[in-house]
């Protein structure tokens, strides 16, 4: 887990998903080892998901100094087989997310 790794080199962690279930098992697993670690939900393609998330990290342990941005999306059917609907996931949430993720 990447979460994992920089709360083992001292980082707290905003642990930030698309699945609310699937961030706070992670930022409990980080607990569970002595981390320090939060769980939220975050579309990644949504601008005020981002903002809501950085709020809530700020709130808990303050201004923001890394991005591991790595929401990802992949079907993994043939060409043939992909859709545009699936194509436009890839493309919104690998492009848009890390666009919007890194923008000030
Ligand atoms: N695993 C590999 O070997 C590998 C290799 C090369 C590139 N990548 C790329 O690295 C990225 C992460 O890969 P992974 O193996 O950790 O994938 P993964 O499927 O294990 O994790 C991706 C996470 O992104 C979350 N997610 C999906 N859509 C989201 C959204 N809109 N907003 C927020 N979260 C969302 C999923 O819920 C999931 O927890 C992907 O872009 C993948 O294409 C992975």
């Amino acid at each position: 887990m990447r979460a994992g790794s920089f709360a083992r080199e001292g980082a707290c962690i905003c642990v930030a998903d698309l699945y609310l279930d699937k961030a706070e098992d992670a930022a409990s697993d980080i607990a569970a080892g002595g981390g320090r670690a939060i769980g939220v939900q975050l579309d990644v393609q949504r601008s005020n998901g981002w903002a809501n998330a950085v709020a809530e990290t700020e709130q808990a342990f303050g201004p923001v100094s890394i991005l591991c941005n790595n929401a990802g999306a992949d079907f993994r059917v043939s060409f043939d087989e992909q859709t545009e609907e699936m194509w436009n996931l890839v493309l919104g949430t690998i492009l848009t997310g890390s666009f919007l993720g890194t923008k000030p």
